[in-house]
């Protein structure tokens, strides 16, 4: 039986089992696809198990993404460009890390029709999964994109991977047509971020990478405001799809099913 596993910490509140489990079943593979919480010592001798063929493949989430690097033989482009990596895979001896979060949102965004060529995008955060959201507007050619983070110097340090980002201050609102909350803030129901929002006009896209809850407070303003709003429900189910397929060389089934078992 093939062994899979998502890695990151916290990891509990992890729904890739769950979705990865549905697809194998679907599929009849003989696998396992399991959640595991790790800390960064750990990951050295984790890597060698795939290396020995004891685990199949992984996917990697916060706060792991770039800190999983210095264990792998190879990058793909997407890995590399990123420095961030959620998906590790054995391709002859080799283990490779691949980032399928760019193809997440990339895909996640043409789903919901919304073109952000020649778009100005303002980024909130600077996390695990920002490199990838922002290599992915930069190959759907945005025109521009701002950033802000609450720890600036997280935000300045992502232009050493992406020199054309402009780094605001914390409080700052630039003109934008797309925005997008890739903070944490919202996991919590109670939770908002601390930003004025209030003189912004209607007709803009607000994005939130946070699927549960399905509404976070960032995006019942957007809408209140007279905004489209989409969560970050399509984008995880996009990077998990892209993740089997690298394994099983299956393009998984997206349906109503899946919605339903994500929103449980
Ligand atoms: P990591 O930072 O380990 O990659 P993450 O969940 O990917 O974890 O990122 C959390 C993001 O939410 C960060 O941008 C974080 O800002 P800091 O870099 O200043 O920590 C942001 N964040 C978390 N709590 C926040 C809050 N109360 N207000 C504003 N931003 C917050």
């Amino acid at each position: 039986m093939k062994k899979y596993l998502v890695i990151g910490n916290p990891i509990e509140h992890s729904l890739s089992p769950i979705l990865h489990s549905y697809w194998i079943k679907k599929n009849n593979l003989n696998a396992i696809y399991d959640k595991k919480k790790m800390e960064s010592e750990d990951l050295e001798n984790f890597i060698s198990k795939i290396k020995k063929k004891e685990i199949d493949g992984a996917n990697v989430t916060v706060p792991f993404k770039k800190e999983v690097i210095p264990y792998l033989d190879e990058l793909t482009l997407e890995a590399r460009n990123t420095q961030s990596v959620n998906t590790i895979y054995l391709d002859k001896d080799k283990i490779v890390g691949h980032n399928t979060d760019i193809r997440g949102f990339e895909m996640a965004i043409q789903d919901v029709n919304y073109d952000p060529k020649q778009k100005k995008v303002f980024i909130i955060g600077a996390g695990g999964v920002v490199p990838s959201i922002v290599y992915a507007l930069y190959k759907m050619e945005v025109s521009k994109i701002y950033i802000c983070n609450r720890t600036k110097k997280k935000a300045q340090d992502l232009k050493n991977l992406f020199q054309g980002l402009t780094v605001l201050d914390w409080g700052e609102l630039p003109d934008f047509d797309m925005i997008i909350n890739a903070t944490s803030v919202g996991l919590n129901n109670s939770e908002s971020i601390n930003l004025d929002f209030s003189k912004i006009n209607a007709g803009k896209f607000f994005y939130d990478v946070i699927y549960n809850p399905n509404e976070t407070n960032f995006l019942k303003t957007g809408k209140q405001l007279g905004n489209k709003i989409e969560n970050g429900k399509k984008m995880f189910i996009y990077q998990a799809s892209e993740s089997f397929k690298v394994w099983h060389g299956i393009k998984p089934e997206i349906n109503i099913e899946i919605d339903n078992l994500l929103s449980q």
